[in-house]
C-alpha cells in the first residue's frame, strides 16, 4: 500500500493526489483522502477501485486544507470496498489514520473494544489503531502519548500517519517492523510524509527515513522524531538524486516497456564506478567487503522472492563457477521456516528491488539473528533492506513503476557477476588473466542491451501468434534455466496466460505429456555450454508435434531450422548470456499483454511491493 501525507501553506488535495498517483503500483484496489478544512473539520473521502474513482469523486465533491493524509490501498483484511478504503476515522470524527501492515492481535483488540462500546465501521484491522488512539486521547488528553501507548498494544509490523483535528498542526508518523519504509520529506514551511520516495520527490529532495519503532511529529516547521520509548533522535536528511522525470511514462505506452528500453542505460550505470577496464578490477565500496572477510566465508544463501529470486539463481552459478564458494538459493518465505544452517563465516545475500518485501526482510533477520553476515542488492534507496545490511549493492536502475520487474532483474545479474569477481580476487583464487577478461566482458553488455531491443519488431510478430495461448512451456538449462522461470513468470503475471519455467532436463519427466500443437515451447538456446542439449530438446518437442520458439544467437542456422520461429539475441561470453536472452521474454509478455489490452503496469492481485508475509 502507499501513503502520502502534507502539512504546509498550499492546497493538500492536489499534492497528495499526485503523490497517490506515483504510488498507485504499490496496491490500487481503493483509495481515499483525508483533509482537514478551514474549520478545522476532517473531511474524507474514499472509494473502490483505481485511483481515478477517487480523483473523480473529489473533483465532484471537492476538499481543501493545508494539511492531509492519503493511501492507496492492497487489501489484506477486508474486501476492496469505499468502506475498507483508508484514512479510517474515529468514532468522534477527529481522529484518522492511514497504515500500511496488519495487526496481528486485531480480533482481540476489537473485541476488547467493542466491549467498551465501540462501533466499526470497516471490516478492517486498521479501524482499531483508530479507535485505540482515540480511547487514549480521552485518557491522556494528548495525541502523541495516545499515538505511542496504541503503537506499545499492536502486534505486527506497520507504518501509520495519524491526523488529529484537535492538533491541526501536525502529523504523526511511526513505523515499526518491517511493514514498509516511512520516509519525511523537508520543504519550505511545509513538509511531507509517504511510505516511498516517489511519492513526493516532486516536492522536495531532501528526506530522511524513520527506522523501526520510530515516531516523528512533523509541523510545518520541521520534525522532531523519538523512539517509542521517549528517545530523542536526530534523523540524518538525505539528499536523493533521482530524476523525477525518470519516474514518468514519457514516450512509451506503459512504464514496463519503458523499464524495459532503459535496461541499456541502466545497465550502463550498473557498471559505472564500479569496473575498471583498464585494470580489470571491481569496486563495490558500499559492500565493505575486505579480504579477509572474503577468506573467512565459506556458505553463501540467496534469499529472494518473485524476480529477484531469479536473478539469485544465476548468481548462484556465478559466485560458485568464478569464487568456488557453495551457494543456496532460498525464496524467502521458506528460508526462516525450515532452521537454516547458518554458521561462522555464512553470508545471507538478499535481492529486493524495494527493499521492503516483508519476507524477504523477516530472511534478513533470521540471518541477522543467526549471526550471519548481511548484505543486500537493492534498488530503493533508504529501504530497510539497505539500512539493515552490514554491506550492499545499490542497484543503479531508478524507479522502477512497473509492477512486472524488468530492469531490476538484469541490474542485479550483472552485480552478482561483479560481486562473484570481486570475491574471487580478494580470495586470492582468481589469475589476474582470468580476472581480466571476466571484466572485460562486462563492456560489451549495455551496447548488447540494446541490440536485443531492435528485434522489438519480430517480438511483436511473434507475440501476436501466440497472444491466444492459453498454457504455454519455457525450457532453459544451465545458466539459462533460471531465465525460463523469468520468462514464464514475467507472461503469467501480466497477461494472464498459464505459463510454467521448466528445467529442460526434466521435460521428459511431466511436461512432455502436455506438448501438443496448442502449446506454444519457448525453449532458451543461445550459445552456452548447454547448446547442444537445448537443440535436442528442440527436437524431441517438434516430435511431438510442439511449436518451438527459440531464444538463439543471430546467425545460429541450426536452430533457425529446428524451430518454428526465433528470437534473436548477439552473441556474449555464455557467463553473461542471461542479461541477454531475458529481455526478448520481457518484451515478448509485454507485447502479449498489450495486445490483450490489459493493464499491463498493475496487473491484477499483484503489487509492486509485497510488505505482509
Ligand atoms: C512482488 C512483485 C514481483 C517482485 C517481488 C519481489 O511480488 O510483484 O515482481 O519480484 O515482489 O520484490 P522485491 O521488491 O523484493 O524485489
Amino acid at each position: 500500500c502507499g501513503i502520502v501525507g502534507y502539512i504546509g501553506g498550499k492546497d493538500a488535495t492536489p499534492i497528495i493526489l499526485n503523490g497517490l498517483r506515483k504510488l498507485e503500483y504499490r496496491g490500487y484496489d481503493s483509495a481515499g483522502i483525508a483533509v482537514l478544512d478551514g474549520d478545522n473539520k476532517i473531511e474524507l473521502r474514499r472509494d473502490a477501485g483505481k485511483l481515478d474513482n477517487l480523483c473523480n469523486l473529489v473533483n465532484r465533491e471537492p476538499i481543501s486544507g493545508n494539511v492531509g493524509i492519503g493511501h492507496t490501498r492492497w487489501a489484506t483484511h477486508g474486501e476492496p470496498s469505499a468502506r475498507n478504503a483508508h484514512p479510517h476515522i474515529g468514532s468522534t470524527g477527529r481522529v484518522v489514520v492511514v497504515h500500511n501492515g496488519i495487526v496481528e492481535n486485531y480480533q482481540e483488540l476489537q473485541d476488547e473494544l467493542a466491549a467498551e462500546g465501540v462501533e466499526f465501521n470497516s471490516d478492517t484491522d486498521t479501524e482499531t489503531i483508530v479507535h485505540l488512539i482515540e480511547r487514549y486521547i480521552t485518557i491522556t488528553g494528548n495525541l502523541e502519548e495516545a499515538v505511542r501507548k496504541t503503537l506499545q498494544q499492536i502486534r505486527g509490523a506497520h507504518g501509520i500517519v495519524v491526523l488529529s483535528a484537535d492538533e491541526p498542526d501536525k502529523i504523526i508518523a511511526a513505523r515499526i517492523g518491517n511493514a514498509g519504509g516511512v520516509v519525511i520529506g523537508y520543504g519550505e514551511n511545509e513538509m511531507f510524509v509517504a511510505s516511498d520516495i516517489p511519492a513526493i520527490l516532486e516536492q522536495t529532495r531532501k528526506m530522511s527515513f524513520l527506522e523501526s519503532r520510530q515516531m516523528a511529529v512533523v509541523t510545518r516547521k520541521g520534525v522532531t522524531v523519538q523512539t517509542l520509548d521517549g528517545k530523542p533522535i536526530t534523523p540524518a536528511i538525505q539528499t536523493i538524486n533521482w530524476d523525477p522525470i525518470a519516474a514518468e511514462k514519457g514516450e512509451y505506452r506503459h512504464f514496463m516497456q519503458k523499464e524495459i528500453h532503459e535496461q541499456v542505460r541502466s545497465l550502463t550505470d550498473t557498471l559505472a564506478g564500479r569496473v575498471d577496464f583498464d585494470k580489470g578490477l571491481i569496486q563495490l565500496p558500499q559492500l565493505k567487503l575486505t579480504a579477509e572477510t572474503a577468506r573467512k566465508i565459506n556458505k553463501i544463501i540467496i534469499t529472494a522472492c518473485g524476480t529477484a529470486q531469479h536473478a539469485g539463481l544465476v548468481g548462484k552459478i556465478y559466485i560458485e563457477k568464478i569464487a568456488r564458494i557453495p551457494v543456496e538459493v532460498d525464496i524467502a518465505s521458506e528460508f526462516r521456516y525450515r532452521d537454516p544452517i547458518i554458521q561462522p563465516g555464512t553470508v545471507v545475500l538478499s535481492i529486493s528491488q524495494s527493499g521492503e518485501t516483508a519476507d524477504t526482510l523477516a530472511a534478513m533477520e533470521e540471518g541477522r539473528q543467526k549471526g550471519a553476515i548481511l548484505w543486500s542488492i537493492v534498488n530503493a534507496i533508504g529501504s530497510q533492506a539497505m539500512r539493515v545490511a552490514d554491506g550492499y549493492i545499490s542497484m543503479q536502475v531508478g524507479p522502477e513503476i512497473g509492477v512486472a520487474s524488468t530492469k531490476a532483474f538484469t541490474a542485479p545479474l550483472v552485480d552478482l557477476y561483479m560481486l562473484a569477481v570481486l570475491l574471487a580476487d580478494l580470495r586470492g583464487t582468481l589469475p589476474v588473466e582470468q580476472r581480466k577478461k571476466l571484466v572485460n566482458d562486462l563492456r560489451m553488455i549495455p551496447d548488447l542491451a540494446g541490440k536485443c531491443l531492435e528485434h522489438e519488431p519480430e517480438v511483436m510478430s511473434i507475440a501476436r501468434d501466440m497472444k491466444d495461448a492459453r498454457d504455454a512451456l519455457y525450457l532453459g538449462r544451465g545458466i539459462n534455466m533460471p531465465i525460463a522461470y523469468e520468462g514464464a513468470l514475467k507472461l503469467k503475471e501480466i497477461s494472464y496466460i498459464h505459463a510454467e519455467g521448466y528445467p529442460a532436463g526434466e521435460m521428459k519427466h511431466g511436461p512432455i505429456a502436455l506438448i501438443d500443437k496448442d502449446m506454444p515451447v519457448i525453449a532458451l538456446a543461445p550459445n552456452d555450454p548447454w547448446y547442444e542439449k537445448m537443440a535436442s530438446q528442440i527436437e524431441q518437442a517438434k516430435a511431438r508435434g510442439g511449436k518451438v520458439i527459440a531464444v538463439a544467437t543471430e546467425g545460429d542456422k541450426n536452430v533457425e531450422h529446428l524451430a518454428d520461429s526465433c528470437l534473436w539475441v548477439p552473441s556474449i561470453p555464455w557467463m553473461l548470456s542471461p542479461v541477454l536472452t531475458v529481455i526478448p521474454l520481457q518484451m515478448l509478455a509485454y507485447h502479449i499483454a498489450s495486445i490483450r489490452g490489459l493493464d499491463v503496469d498493475q496487473p491484477r492481485n499483484l503489487a509492486k511491493s509485497v510488505t505482509v508475509e
